[in-house]
């Protein structure tokens, strides 16, 4: 678990350019000094992720976001209502914005989002400086919730990782471009219901191959080595079955169930690492059953048919 001296050691790593993994409650980020531009290279150069997919600034509260965008009305109210919390928002960049031009990817606009895990808070405090963090998996991967998920995938490419405990959400956090009228850039760890009863009206989706979408939200992402079969009914010889809730068909290789007493907070905590472990169970195809839409299920359903689609 985290200790003090494990923080203090990932801010001093953070403050001499180097790269720690650290917990948010959302999932393990993969952290760099925002504003140190050789440390983001190698942050993008340990992810393996394209130069093109912009990051996440993650500040300790609102007056260090408004150093970094421009916050309309909107932006404000969410702010208010769900920071700290598993809310990214999509705001235009200030032209002083000390962030690295490459974690920006050229935009003039900047994904802000203050955490609520307590590490992650005090990390941020340390550094005294905006963390860039995307979530510290091999670009393409499952995002991890745990240390040793950040291990499996990053050990000896990242300088150390602050265990904090599986992360408590465990979907990335939702993102909502503030540059006009609000849009859902992506489902996450904040239910679309709850930002819409604070808007008071409801989200519009960036349409399909329209600006702006988050550049890193590609068909095949979150993708495990084995083929998910969704909405299955029923486990094949061989097959590996990822469950929801208490009517769980025959298993014919490796279960796990996301939530046995169907909540979908629980399978939210829980997607991610059972996808790694029935992954590392060997099983060629995953069965996956079906998960309700509505909820954190909205979010669930969007990360299933990532893992699913056919890899490039
Ligand atoms: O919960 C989370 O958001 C985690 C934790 C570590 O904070 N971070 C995370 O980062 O999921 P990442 O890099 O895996 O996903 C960030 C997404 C990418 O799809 C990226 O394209 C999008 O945010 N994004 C970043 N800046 C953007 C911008 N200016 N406009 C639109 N999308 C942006
Ligand atoms: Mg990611």
């Amino acid at each position: 678990m985290a200790s003090a001296a494990g923080i203090a050691a990932a801010g001093r790593c953070l403050a001499a350019g180097g790269l720690a993994a650290f917990p948010t409650e959302t999932v393990y980020g993969l952290g760099a000094d925002a504003r140190h531009g050789q440390a983001v290279a190698r942050l993008y150069a340990a992810k393996g992720r394209p130069a093109f997919n912009p990051l996440i600034a993650h500040v300790a509260d609102r007056a260090a976001a408004r150093r970094l965008g421009m916050f309309n009305p909107v932006a404000e109210r969410l702010a208010e209502a769900f920071w700290p919390g598993p809310l990214t928002l999509v705001l235009p960049r200030r032209k002083d914005c000390p962030v690295s031009e490459l974690a920006l990817a050229g935009l003039d606009s900047i994904a802000v989002r203050v955490p609520a895990h307590p590490v992650a808070r005090a990390l941020l405090e340390e550094v005294g400086a905006p963390i860039v963090a995307p979530s510290a998996n091999r670009s393409g991967h499952v995002s991890p919730t745990t240390a040793m998920h950040v291990l499996h995938d990053l050990r000896g490419r990242i300088d150390l990782v602050v265990d904090g405990g599986p992360c408590t959400v465990g979907l990335e956090s939702t993102i909502i471009s503030c540059l006009g009228e609000p849009a859902l850039l992506r489902a996450g760890g904040l239910p679309r219901a709850e930002i819409e009863r604070v808007l008071g009206s409801a989200l519009s989706e960036s349409a399909p191959g329209r600006a702006p979408r988050a550049p890193g939200m590609l068909a095949s992402h979150y993708a495990p080595k084995a083929r998910l079969r969704l909405n299955a009914e029923d486990a094949r010889d061989g097959e590996a079955l990822l469950a929801f809730g208490p009517a769980v068909p025959a298993a014919r290789g490796p279960m796990l169930n996301l939530s046995p007493r169907g909540d979908l907070v629980e399978a939210a905590a829980n997607l991610f690492a059972h996808l790694r472990a029935l992954d590392a169970s060997g099983a060629a195809s995953i069965a996956v059953m079906p998960v309700p839409h509505h909820g954190l299920g909205e979010a669930i359903n969007d990360r299933l048919a990532r893992a699913a689609a056919p890899k490039v």
